[in-house]
């Protein structure tokens, strides 16, 4: 992996000068008040990781039985908790059902088409329990693993926590992935069951996930059983006997308890495929008890979560941000999370306004690529609703440039809501540096200072420290209870993609630096990984799968500044033969694309070329490329091309352009 070249594609913010103190009103209120206080936590979380994460745990989860130590091991193999035992699912809803939030809201929901559902905490408890005795009737337990692919209904979370209840580990693949991305990961997670929907609705379209299940399962031999919850009425759906069932035909007369199933600290909650920079998705896989521990952490940290708060986080369940602020996070921590189906422009761009004004939503958190579309469709959308009900807003999932944090601030948030530009991982589990919102001052585009107990730094290539404001890899240098316990099934891509580039040191992929005040600047990754919209995805998978059409000989796939999604895919694609491309191709080869991984993975560009720049080693030249896609003049060394040629023809334009 070439650490060397920086995607160079986000707007410097050396010169951001706005600072933005937290409003007193909040301040004062807030979970973590003071400087002295955070001092205080992360002088004793660097001298005793045990000792301050293990008071928490003891403070903050139920226990089974309780842990004999609190940490075990260096990084990368250490272990949290051990001995103890837990379920997750007691942490997100048995131990509120003693307390006055049994008839709190748990779960508001409101699909695409309008309609609305709200559980309670009882409400959830019951249908989780109900699952719970359909999945042990299936035949599914501790030790197995069950793929959700589902829309943004309330039966995933019920699914998800009643996998957790029976001590199943969960695989949740995003709903926009095709029929193999869902066979692959099925295949290596060896998963026994599906969990789908008929469809759900995205932008007033069906979404036919159980058909991409089906298509799926001529080449994923270990799933056993298909679940399928009705959720848009689709009249065609082709039910196989003996393996697909109803959800509402399997609930009907379930008994409405389930004792959880305690599972060991370390036992795998849930594996999450994400891309690394190979072709093949890596299934990060996370514990029970320091996930659930980080999740609810910094749900309260980050968040400054109280009771009374409608809290909203706008992804989708099928990435690490949903997991761990939609479900985890929020329930664990006994408040009313908030989950929308559908798209922000349906039926129109004032969706996600209007439902902020309907609900009293105080705290709201999406992406700064939606935050770009956003204002892209204009401030009349926002100014139609009353948005007074807002105290704190959130971003996640890239580098936000200034200009879309200070729309944030000023018209979303009216100038009175902190913003806590959270910087983290799939990996990671939950937020690692993020304003504390009530005693950091923020400035658009830095997401600030580590949380307590993380322990951040840049450093060089060597592993040394770097200065202030010099540019380096982002690490951390101190084990944390929610990070990646490894890759499924691939002890040794955990160990190299994270821990040899620098021993001792995780290395998170991507670049930052910190400034004079201590306040980390994340510049985006220094890998093969691709960030569209938010979402992850290698270069290499694209480029595997455009190889994968008859025409194509060859393909070289890198990232290039897009307005909207942040980063936007630009294939350089050479055809077998020298025949001409026909017209038609371009459009052929988007959706041979988007038929093997999924609409995120759609090219936004194709350029049809005779050959693609490579060194005299035979690697593909990606930074020439990215400066090619960019339109930017080509910088720094081309000696090692091995055609030059080649490159002059890229550059003069005489490539045949899609
Ligand atoms: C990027 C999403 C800058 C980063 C939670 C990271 C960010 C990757 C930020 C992880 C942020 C996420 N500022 N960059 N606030 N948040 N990233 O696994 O490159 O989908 O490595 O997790 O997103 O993406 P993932």
């Amino acid at each position: 992996m070439s650490t060397s070249e920086s995607h160079g594609n986000i707007e410097s913010h050396l010169h951001e000068t706005r600072h933005f103190a937290p409003p007193e009103e909040f301040a004062r209120q807030a979970n973590i008040g003071s400087e002295e206080q955070y001092q205080a936590m992360c002088t004793r979380a660097a001298e005793d990781p045990a000792g301050f994460w293990g008071e928490i745990a003891l403070d903050n989860l139920t226990w089974s039985k309780p842990f004999d130590s609190a940490m075990q091991g260096d990084m990368p193999d250490t272990k949290w908790f051990v001995g103890g035992e837990i379920n997750a699912s007691v942490q997100c809803l048995d131990r509120h059902l003693t307390t006055w939030r049994k008839n709190k809201a748990a779960i508001i929901w409101e699909g695409e088409p309008g309609d609305k559902r709200v559980l309670t905490y009882q409400e959830l408890h019951r249908q989780v329990c109900k699952f719970s005795n359909v999945l042990k009737q299936l035949g599914v337990g501790k030790g197995d693993r069950v793929t959700l692919y589902m829309p943004m209904i309330p039966e995933l979370a019920i699914a998800m926590l009643a996998c957790a209840r029976v001590g199943a580990t969960h695989s949740i693949i995003f709903g926009g992935f095709s029929a193999d991305a869902v066979a692959e990961r099925n295949n290596d997670a060896q998963a026994k069951l599906v969990i789908t929907a008929d469809g759900g609705w995205r932008r007033g379209s069906e979404i036919l996930l159980k058909k991409a299940v089906d298509e799926s399962l001529d080449k994923s031999p270990t799933i056993e059983k298909v679940v399928v919850v009705k959720r848009i009425n689709y009249p065609h759906v082709k039910m196989v006997p003996d393996r697909d069932y109803w959800w509402h035909d399997l609930m009907e007369g379930q008994p409405g308890e389930f004792e959880a199933e305690p599972v060991d600290s370390e036992h795998p909650l849930f594996i999450l495929y994400t891309s690394g920079s190979t072709g093949k998705p890596k299934g990060v896989q996370h514990s029970t008890a320091g996930y659930m521990l980080g999740a609810m952490m910094t749900t309260k940290w980050t968040f400054d979560i109280k009771e009374e708060d409608t809290y909203w986080c706008t992804a989708d369940i099928g990435w690490i941000t949903g997991h761990s602020y939609i479900v985890y996070g929020p329930l664990a921590n006994g408040a009313t999370t908030l989950m929308y189906e559908g798209a922000p422009n349906w039926p129109d761009e004032g969706r996600f306004w209007s439902i902020v004004e309907a609900y009293k939503v105080n705290t709201f958190y999406t992406a700064p690529t939606a935050i770009r579309a956003f204002i892209k469709w204009g401030d009349q959308w926002p100014k139609q609703h009353d948005l007074s009900s807002l105290r704190l807003l959130g971003t996640v999932g890239e580098p936000i440039n200034p200009q879309a944090w200070m729309w944030y601030h000023e018209v979303i948030g009216d100038e009175k809501c902190p913003i806590v530009d959270t910087w983290w991982q799939t990996e990671t589990g939950g937020h690692m540096l993020a304003p504390l919102p009530g005693i950091q001052t923020t400035t658009p585009g830095s997401c600030t200072r580590p949380l307590p107990g993380v322990v951040a730094d840049v450093v060089d290539e060597q592993g040394n420290s770097l200065g202030p404001n010099e540019g380096g890899l982002l690490v951390i240098k101190q084990p944390w209870p929610h990070m990646l316990r490894t890759l499924w099934n691939d002890h040794d891509r955990f160990l190299d993609t994270y821990f040899s580039k620098l021993p001792g040191m995780y290395f998170a992929g991507d670049g930052a630096r910190k400034d004079e005040d201590g306040n980390f600047w994340v510049m985006g990754r220094v890998d093969d990984v691709l960030n569209v919209s938010g979402h992850r995805l290698s270069t290499m998978e694209v480029e595997s799968a455009l190889v994968s059409h008859d025409d194509v000989a060859e393909a070289a796939v890198v990232g290039f500044p897009h307005e909207l999604k942040g980063e936007g895919i630009c294939c350089f694609v050479t055809l077998k033969g020298d025949a001409a491309a026909p017209a038609a191709l371009e459009d052929e080869l988007k959706k041979h694309v988007r038929s093997q991984i999924g609409a995120i993975a759609t090219p936004d560009q194709i350029r049809f070329t005779v050959a693609v720049p490579k060194t005299r080693s035979g690697k593909i030249m990606r930074r020439l490329l990215r400066d090619i896609a960019a339109g930017r003049e080509t910088v720094g060394d081309t000696t090692t091309l091995e055609d030059y040629s080649v490159l002059m023809k890229l550059r003069g334009g005489e490539e045949k352009e899609g």
